[in-house]
């Protein structure tokens, strides 16, 4: 049993004022070979732990002075120790006010060695587990954050490959990202929904990267067919993501960036709550940053453009609380698009924006 326990690495306080029983505990943690320390009074005690590395402090609960649950409180409020209390007068102190007050365990006087020891060995075994566990949740949050930073840099790198092929709407994603985020903030959703949603407008039109170059680059009108050959992109761009499991349903939230409220977006023509949230939210700043934008081929039509827009089919194309969202952030708030971080390349000839 004795090789169990790692007792070149715990120390062991033992507080008593009782000369006798401080020699006979002292004797018996020496002997299984764990560090030992004795103090006759509370304030001995606390002195002790001030100057050494204490794991486990034994306490006698009946001491002038400082009692040993009082000890256990001061202990449990200033030091990862664990407590054991010993008492003699068990009724005087229930085993809900000595747990309570933070000691992990109580043993009854007179004291018996091997129990003593069986149950200090135990103590230790439990701060070994507690460690070990607080050790791999550490490793585990490290390789979360790390998982965290690569999936944002991954799909950051997707936004700006869309960007490179299509540069008339570059940083385009980026600000409906901006965007969306402060309308569904200022919707209340949770921090969590929000980075989804953030996922998922940098990325929105990801599909685009599968329509060929000369019309998504085409100056002018497009024809019938183009436009439908452009309108796939959501269709794509749900193909490119469906088999991730992201911890969002990014794909889904990208297939619906173009339905509308009233059922007359595409690619299904679904309607209200049958579009996700987080689509409806996306859709929103999608027509708004188009609007208020600059495009290389034409300049910004405007702010007061976008609000109108907005203002005009909220309730019929737009979800009127998201809208209103839109309209309170922009109006109300000052809401601005900042500048992206990296740029894209810039463009080298006319192209159309959808
Ligand atoms: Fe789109």
């Amino acid at each position: 049993m004795e090789n169990d326990v790692r007792k070149d690495e715990v120390q062991i306080l033992i507080v008593d004022d009782d000369d006798a029983i401080r020699d006979v505990l002292l004797h018996g943690i020496r002997h299984i070979g764990i560090d030992c320390y004795a103090a006759e009074s509370g304030l001995a005690a606390l002195e002790i732990l001030q100057r050494h590395e204490i794991d486990i402090v034994v306490s006698d609960i009946n001491m002038p002075g400082m009692n040993g649950l009082e000890l256990t409180q001061q202990i449990k409020a200033q030091y990862d120790c664990d407590v054991m209390i010993m008492t003699g007068f068990v009724g005087t102190f229930t085993y809900e006010e000595i747990i309570g007050r933070g000691a992990s365990d109580f043993i009854q006087k007179p004291i018996r060695i091997p129990e003593f020891i069986a149950r200090i060995k135990r103590i230790i075994a439990e701060r070994d587990t507690r460690d070990e566990r607080n050790q791999a949740l550490t490793e585990i949050q490290r390789n979360l954050g790390k998982f965290k930073r690569a999936m944002d840099g991954i799909v950051q790198a997707m936004s700006l490959t869309v960007e490179f092929r299509d540069p008339y709407t570059a940083g385009h994603q980026e600000r409906v990202a901006q965007l969306a985020c402060a309308i569904a903030a200022h919707m209340g959703l949770p921090q969590d929904r929000i980075n989804g949603l953030r996922m998922a407008a940098i990325i929105h039109d990801l599909g685009k990267i599968t329509i060929p170059a000369e019309i998504l680059c085409k100056p002018g009108k497009l024809l019938p067919l183009e436009y439908e050959l452009i309108k796939n992109h959501v269709q794509a761009g749900y193909d490119i993501l469906k088999k991730i499991e992201f911890p969002w349903p990014l794909a889904d939230i990208i297939y619906q960036h173009h339905e509308r409220l009233d059922g007359s977006g595409y690619p299904n023509g679904v309607e209200g709550e049958q579009i996700h949230l987080e689509a409806r939210i996306i859709a929103v700043s999608d027509v708004f940053e188009t609007i208020a934008s600059h495009r290389p081929y034409r300049p910004s039509l405007g702010i007061n453009s976008a609000v109108e827009e907005i203002r005009a089919n909220m309730g019929r194309l737009y979800d009127p609380v998201v809208a209103e969202a839109c309209l309170h952030v922009v109006e109300e708030e000052g809401f601005s698009f900042g500048k992206r971080k990296s740029p894209a390349k810039p463009p080298t000839h006319s192209v159309k924006a959808l």
